[in-house]
């Protein structure tokens, strides 16, 4: 395997949320009602894009977990049952399209990132994370069956409802454009730009300094060394801020040429 490009990390889950809720309030422009699709939308995001002045719509597979976002989390304008692979917009472009831990449950991850080629507005941002299949979690993830996610869900994590409909851990595929290489080659083929990249450290849930948490990071340090460092334990998960050419040149400052100014 070759030596994969440096990454620069967030600091954490809190820091992550805010690097993308500045993305799109970078792009919100008064007078404007700015359309953001969520794609795989499950029952929440963490995102803070300020009061008003967009229209969220949230597309999912699976309708209990549409149902529990509609009913008790109450953010979505529209929600829609539906198969990102197949699903059908008409003449409806986004401004932003959210997707958050979907791809690497896709068969056919692909077509999912052509249909958001599609749906974006030129000018417009696609931000996508998937746990990297080369972090010590993410190759875990790939190399274990799906009742051990479960399980792991359930015993580690506690999650009571694991498994169950409209609730994680749902199948993991990582279809081959599932990983950084495969997200590089996407854009630089389909005249995306790759704004930034961010590695994500994550503690699902798990508190500081417990003996779970204790456990799970010597697991993944053990395997960082065993994979003589081929396998990241420093963070499980990747951002990308992938931007859509705008047709005519309309520039403005957008927040991930700021960070890294
Ligand atoms: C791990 S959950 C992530 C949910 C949410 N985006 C989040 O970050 O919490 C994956 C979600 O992707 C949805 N999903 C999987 N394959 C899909 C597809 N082909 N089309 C639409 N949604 C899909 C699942 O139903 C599930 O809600």
């Amino acid at each position: 395997m070759k030596a994969r490009a440096r990454i620069p990390l967030t600091n954490g889950w809190d820091h992550a949320m805010e690097v993308m809720s500045r993305e799109i309030r970078s792009i919100k422009k008064s007078g404007r009602v700015l359309e953001i699709l969520e794609a795989g939308c499950g029952q929440k995001w963490d995102l803070d894009i300020g009061d008003g002045g967009y229209v969220l719509t949230g597309i999912d597979l699976d309708p209990e977990a549409l149902r529990i976002r509609l009913d008790k989390t109450k953010d979505l304008h529209e929600g829609i049952v539906g198969d990102l692979r197949t699903a059908d917009f008409g003449q409806r472009t986004f401004d932003v399209i959210f997707n958050s831990f979907v791809l690497e449950h896709v068969p056919g991850a692909q077509q999912v990132l052509k249909n958001f080629t599609r749906w974006a507005k030129p000018g417009g941002l696609i931000i996508i994370m998937i746990p990297d299949p080369y972090s010590v979690y993410g190759f875990t993830s790939r190399m274990t069956p799906h009742w051990f996610h479960v399980l792991f869900y359930r015993l580690v994590l506690g999650w009571k409802n694991a498994g169950k409909p409209g609730y994680g851990p749902y199948k993991v595929i990582y279809d081959r454009v599932v990983s950084r290489e495969g997200i590089r080659a996407f854009c630089g083929e389909n005249g995306l730009i790759l704004a930034a990249e961010y590695g994500m450290p994550s503690s699902h849930g798990l508190s500081n300094n417990s003996p779970k948490q204790k456990l799970v990071e010597a697991y993944k340090k053990a395997l960082q060394v065993l994979s003589l460092g081929r396998l990241r334990s420093d963070y499980n998960d990747i951002i990308f801020i992938i931007r859509k050419p705008a047709l005519a040149a309309e520039v403005d400052l957008p927040a991930s040429d700021a960070l890294h100014a």
